[in-house]
């Protein structure tokens, strides 16, 4: 059977404005007559949203070391690719996904310092053979994404605070990652404007795939 839907992630530091660029080829998919399921990660599940609450809390989540940081992130994805991806892939559906495992590679492995080789093994057995079609990373240096993420309403989460190092670490991993990975991961300039970010995903999703975006 020809395949219809494809699994779509979207990676990015803090403030890269990768939730917008996520609902708008929301709509260009839907508009083209696909089925499209949102997710979120961590989260997407109810096991996966406790798990979020956890993890981005300032103050239940305190105490966390990263060894445990990691496990909950693959905990959280675990079930959402059996809970949630699978199934919608398995009836055709697009899956757009804000964040994915490579997140995990680099904000664990690269930003907190996990052996880069563990985080690999532990992001393979929670996703098995589960891995996106296509990954755009919205990339931003860390100087303009802080402007970004002060203008925010509501309060810093556990990683909103970390300090400048950790955040161009993050940045720096994503860059390595889609240079190690070039058929897969496509960087975007995420200062360029809404709509012409929006222009060049749908360009790309149209090289690889059938749906004609209008
Ligand atoms: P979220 O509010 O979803 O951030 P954003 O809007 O920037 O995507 O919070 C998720 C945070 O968790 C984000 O700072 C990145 C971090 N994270 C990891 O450290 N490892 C991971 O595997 C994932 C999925 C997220």
């Amino acid at each position: 059977m020809e395949r219809k839907g494809f699994f779509i992630t979207f990676e990015g530091g803090e403030g890269c404005g990768k939730s917008t660029q996520i609902s708008l080829l929301e709509s260009a998919l839907k508009s083209a007559g696909e089925e499209v399921l949102v997710l979120r990660e961590p989260g997407g599940t109810c096991v996966g949203e406790a798990i979020r609450h956890l993890l981005k809390s300032p103050e239940e989540g305190s105490s966390l070391v990263p060894e445990a940081e990691l496990l909950l992130f693959a905990a959280s994805r675990a079930q959402l690719v059996r809970e949630k991806i699978r199934p919608a892939l398995a009836r055709g559906q697009w899956v757009l996904c804000d964040r994915f495992l490579d997140s995990t590679t680099v904000y664990q492995g690269v930003a907190r310092c996990l052996d880069s080789s563990q985080v690999s093994l532990i992001n393979r057995f929670a996703v098995g053979d589960t891995l996106p079609d296509r990954t755009f990373f919205l990339d931003l240096p860390w100087g303009e994404a802080r402007l970004r993420v002060g203008k925010r309403n509501g309060a810093p989460d556990r990683f909103d605070s970390e300090n400048d190092l950790f955040h161009n670490a993050v940045r720096e991993g994503f860059l390595r990652l889609a240079e190690r990975e070039p058929e897969r991961v496509a960087t975007l300039d995420a200062s360029a404007s809404q709509q012409s970010l929006a222009t060049v995903i749908q360009k790309n999703i149209s090289s690889f795939c059938h749906v004609l975006f209008s």
